[in-house]
């Protein structure tokens, strides 16, 4: 007899299609190939990370209709590892193939603003922000936001890429003009405590399993270093594993989502950004969580039981931007190290090129 749960379950040998062909999708596959899945990898370069190892790739643009019908039809499931894909895309994908997690999801999070009101349309505590489409509005959310400010592009940020500060006395009007005048979200500056992260997983059943709060230091707006186990009240961790929880249940999310989180100095929790996906900060559960981040996330769109996501040892995490990938020699002499490295060839300033993992006992500074 076969129960409809069971006939939703994709059995190892099945195949994932991954959309991006990125570093995430690429340990996505190492994790899925554990597990006896094959991955196809639908991106625009065979040399991205993710297509490089990938059992198959379709290269191609998002909008061609013909190679995600093919794909659909080559896959059993299909996940994204970056937002910046059209919503039509994954709609259309989604009338011939499992889409996991929902294309309704990828809207609101692909758009800061969307996103941001859907958090504050539920009750989730966000920074203060208002939406800038025209210099009218903008003069109208400055007043209100005041300074310090962050004015952010709606869509296709990055590591910080699309935002300008606003300090008192800084032109508004200009800072706009360097965004290209693109709709965007202006957000009143938090002068937080700590940057937190929680990466929680959603099964087919609804079942949610969170990991371990993360503790994260950017530079520029970009990650540097991700911490295990955070400094913060164990009640306060417990909070914010629990709000990601209730927001993917909110999202109705099959798959990974990451919250990123701003401690207020009085300790109160804000949410900055969703990720519907395998996140940075997680990068520390390859080598320190019973089930890593990307094993998780096969085993919630593939319909698995979720593993556990105890941690295994205290962690930190640094990112190898650029250049500094090209010390792979000190990191591999270094016996507490484990280096993860992405593929990449072209070392630009602030890539993410790969990261180092230490487990406890962690090394000084
Ligand atoms: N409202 C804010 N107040 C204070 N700092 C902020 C604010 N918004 C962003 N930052 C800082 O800039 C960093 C990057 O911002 P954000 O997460 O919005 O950008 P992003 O480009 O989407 O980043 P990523 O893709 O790396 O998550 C934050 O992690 C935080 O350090
Ligand atoms: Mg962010």
């Amino acid at each position: 007899m076969t129960s409809a749960a069971s006939v939703r379950v994709i059995a190892p040998g099945g195949t994932i299609g991954i959309l991006g062909g990125g570093q995430l999708g690429r340990m996505t596959t190492l994790a899925a190939a554990r597990l006896g899945y094959r991955t196809h990898v639908f991106c625009q370069r065979a040399d991205e990370p993710g297509a490089q190892i990938a059992s198959a790739r379709t290269l191609a643009p998002f909008t061609d209709e013909a190679a995600l019908a093919a794909f659909a039809a080559a896959v059993d499931v299909v996940t994204f590892e970056f937002e910046n894909i059209p919503v039509e895309t994954l709609i259309a994908l989604a009338k011939r193939t499992p889409v996991r997690p929902s294309p309704t999801v990828l809207a609101i999070s692909q758009d800061r603003l969307v996103e941001k009101e859907f958090l504050a349309g539920s009750g989730f505590l966000t920074a203060p922000f208002a939406e800038v489409e025209d210099d009218a509005q903008l003069a109208a959310a400055d007043a209100r936001i005041g300074r310090p400010s962050i004015l952010k592009t709606s869509r296709h940020g990055y590591d910080g890429k699309g935002q300008v500060r606003l300090a008192l006395g800084d032109d508004a009007g200009a800072a706009w003009r360097t965004l290209g005048r693109a709709p965007a979200v202006l957000e009143g500056f938090v002068r937080f405590s700590t940057e937190a992260s929680v990466i929680v997983a959603r099964g087919l059943d609804g079942k949610t399993v969170a990991f371990d709060v993360t503790e994260n230091r950017h530079e520029g707006g970009i990650l540097r270093e991700s911490r295990v186990p955070a400094q913060l009240l164990p009640a306060l961790m417990a909070e914010a594993q629990e709000l990601a929880s209730r927001i993917a249940i909110t999202l109705d999310l099959t798959g990974l989502l990451a919250v990123e989180l701003f401690v207020n100095r009085d300790g109160g929790l804000l949410v900055n950004e969703l990720a519907p996906r395998p996140h940075n900060s997680g990068h520390w559960t390859i080598d320190a969580a019973a089930t890593s981040q990307f094993e998780q996330l096969v085993r919630a769109i593939c319909g698995l039981p979720l593993g556990s996501a105890a941690r295994t040892a205290d962690a930190r995490m640094l990112n190898l931007l650029g250049e500094e990938a090209q010390d792979w020699r000190s990191h591999l002499a270094d016996p507490g190290a484990r280096l993860h490295l992405y593929g990449k060839d072209e070392a630009r300033p602030g890539r993410k090129m790969g990261h180092v993992t230490w487990v406890s006992p962690l090394p000084k500074g």
